[in-house]
Formats: C-alpha cells, sequence, structure tokens
C-alpha cells in the first residue's frame, strides 16, 4: 500500500489494476496521507496561491438531455433564461471591479450563442479587460466555432469528460457520443486553448474501475485544468432517487488527479461546497488550488440549478469574495487576483 502510495507520488506508470486495489484498500490513515502528499505537490507547484474565477452563468437553455443535469431539455419544470450581451459584460465589470482577472462564462448548450454571437461578446470583453483571461464553458461546439472564439481572444476552454468510461458514458447522454467529446477535447488542445477536462464522482452505475479510467485518461490528456465533483442528484431528472456522491469520494479523487496530474488547475467546487460546508476548504487541504465565485446576476441565479441546494444563492459578489478570502485564509492559503495561468502557458500581455 504504502509502495503504491510512493509510485503515485513519484508520477510512476500506475495500472489501472493497481489503482482499483488501491481505492478498494484504503483506510482513514491513508486516506490522510494521500491528501497530505497531494497538498504538498500542489504547493511545489503553484505554492500558496488559490486562484479566482468569477463565474458568469449566461444561459440555462440547453439542447442536451444528461440524465444527471437538472438544466437537461427534458426537464420542464427547469425556469430557462438567457443574459444579454450587456448584462454578460456587467457581471464582469462588476467582478473586475472586485480585483478577478478571469471570468468564466458557462452556460447549457445553447446554439441562440452562436458563432457570430459569442465571438462578439468575448472581442468586447478583451478589449475592455485586456489583462483579464477569459474561459469558455458551453459545451460541444463546431471545430469552426472553437477557432472563432479563440480568435477573438478566449484563453481557455472547460468540457469535462464526465465520465471516461465509454459505456457509462453513453448511457448518461442520450444522442451523445464519447468519441464526438474526446474529438471535440483533442481539437481544443490543438488551436492552443488551456483545456479543462474533469468528472463527477458518484453517478450510477460508477465502480472504482470506471473512476481509475477517467484517472487513467487525465494523466494520458495531462489537461491544464481539471475539475472534479461529486454527482448529487437533481428532484426533476430520471436519477432523482440515486445515491449520489461523496464528500470523501470526491476527495480522494481530487488527490488521486492532484499526483498524476501535479501542475493541473483544480478548483475546489461548489457541489463540494453544497454537500458540506467545508468541502471546499477540504478540497482546497487535498490537492485543490482553484475558486470559482459566482457573479450571476442575483435574481437569474436559482435558475442555473445542475444540481439542487446550490450554496451562495443569495450572496452578492462581494460578500462571496469576503467570504472565499477568509474560507481560504483560514486553510493556510492565499487568495490570488490574477489570470492564474496554467504554468507551461506563460501569457504575455
Ligand atoms: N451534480 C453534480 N454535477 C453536475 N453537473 C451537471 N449536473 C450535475 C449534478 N446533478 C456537472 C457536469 C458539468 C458541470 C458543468 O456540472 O460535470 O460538466
Amino acid at each position: 500500500m504504502e509502495a503504491l502510495l510512493n509510485k503515485l507520488s513519484e508520477q510512476q506508470e500506475l495500472t489501472e489494476e493497481e489503482i482499483v486495489w488501491f481505492l478498494g484498500h484504503l483506510t482513514p490513515e491513508l486516506r490522510q496521507q494521500l491528501y497530505s502528499r497531494a497538498s504538498k505537490v500542489r504547493k511545489q507547484h503553484y505554492g500558496v496561491s488559490v486562484y479566482s474565477r468569477g463565474l458568469i452563468e449566461f444561459s440555462s437553455f440547453c439542447r442536451r438531455d444528461c440524465l444527471y443535469c437538472g438544466l437537461r431539455r427534458s426537464n420542464s419544470s427547469a425556469e430557462r433564461y438567457r443574459l444579454t450581451e450587456d448584462e454578460i459584460i456587467e457581471c464582469a465589470a462588476e467582478g473586475y471591479e472586485l480585483g478577478y482577472r478571469s471570468f468564466v462564462l458557462q452556460s447549457g448548450e445553447d446554439i441562440h450563442y452562436s458563432e457570430q454571437v459569442m465571438t462578439t461578446i468575448v472581442r468586447k470583453l478583451k478589449l475592455r479587460f485586456p489583462d483579464a483571461a477569459v474561459t469558455l464553458s458551453v459545451g460541444e461546439r463546431s471545430e469552426a466555432f472553437y477557432r472563432a472564439l479563440y480568435n477573438a481572444g478566449a484563453d481557455r476552454y472547460l468540457l469535462r469528460h464526465e465520465t471516461a468510461s465509454c459505456v457509462l458514458y453513453d448511457s448518461l447522454h442520450p444522442g451523445m457520443s464519447y468519441d464526438h467529446r474526446m474529438d471535440c477535447l483533442r481539437i481544443l488542445r490543438e488551436i492552443g486553448y488551456q483545456v479543462g477536462a474533469g468528472f463527477m464522482v458518484g453517478l450510477p452505475g460508477q465502480t472504482q474501475r470506471h473512476l481509475a479510467e477517467d484517472l487513467l485518461f487525465l494523466k494520458e490528456f495531462q489537461p491544464e485544468m481539471i475539475g472534479i465533483g461529486p454527482f448529487i442528484p437533481h428532484s426533476s431528472t430520471p436519477l432523482k432517487h440515486a445515491a449520489g456522491g461523496t464528500v470523501e469520494d470526491t476527495l480522494v479523487m481530487i488527490a488521486m488527479a492532484r499526483l498524476m496530474v501535479p501542475d493541473a488547475l483544480m478548483p475546489a467546487t461548489t457541489a463540494m461546497g453544497t454537500l458540506d460546508p467545508s468541502g471546499r476548504e477540504k478540497a482546497l487541504q487535498a490537492g485543490a488550488n482553484v475558486v470559482m465565485p459566482i457573479l450571476s446576476p442575483l435574481q437569474i441565479r436559482s435558475k442555473y440549478a445542475l444540481y439542487e441546494q446550490k450554496i451562495c444563492m443569495g450572496d452578492e459578489p462581494e460578500h462571496c469574495r469576503s467570504c472565499l478570502e477568509m474560507r481560504i485564509a483560514v486553510t493556510g492559503y492565499r487568495m490570488e487576483f490574477s489570470r492564474g495561468d496554467h504554468c507551461r502557458f506563460n501569457v504575455q500581455l
């Protein structure tokens, strides 16, 4: 066991069998050792910095029907909204005032925001806030779309792979294809984006072998950003009765991912904070090094419900900022307001 932990920390190849065995034999003491090694590795690469990204959830319309997600198109009880170009820019302006220099534009897969609409938004953002990074998280689009947005100034793209098991992927994503998602990730990388992948923990039918596949995929793809969060069942989806993921299992995955992709930028997700009031702090202590405070307007926030009981629903951005800054300081880290690029990307402004 100790030998496997050493192998992991030394960045040696671990087989799927070894990972499955490791996950099956974890004890509370070993978990603690795993977290502290992950935390050490993260400090070697990024010190005590915790990077902040202001999250703007600009549309809750979605053409997809993912079984786990509250925004799925079949959820007729979901209230839908779209922010206008000006509203999006206003959110970013408020974030900029608060000091954020990295914005994430996230939405359901909403083709109302065409290539032209999105490039206009990104161009305007980059013109007005030239020292801020823009990250897109708008799902599977065409290569032409990805290229146009990159040329318009988008720096990064988040597209979680959701699960690296092809069979599990297909069972959760009607009408979608695992291969296509992988193609999207490769195209994004080729274009030059800093690319984010990631997965959910505790999906129905997900085994430790599936999780081992996720980790091995990350190791092979070496994403610049990795988002790992617990699956939280939503009552208006077909998976409403599922058990969902736990904080502990997610922490193990975050720590393993940190050891296998040491220089990744990894958020302490809102989903972790939703399951456990100190979930995000625990994630930071297990290898995560990014936080994503929400900048979306208060009146629409509750409508962006991937899952329910999401935290920070009624908090003004300013409150979020001071709350996070305090939470981070308590863990011995320091909240950073720079662009927070991946260490392989030396961006000259
Ligand atoms: N619970 C937790 N995470 C979810 N996501 C979508 N639905 C849920 C849910 N019910 C995650 C997906 C998606 C990201 C934006 O949110 O991984 O990529």
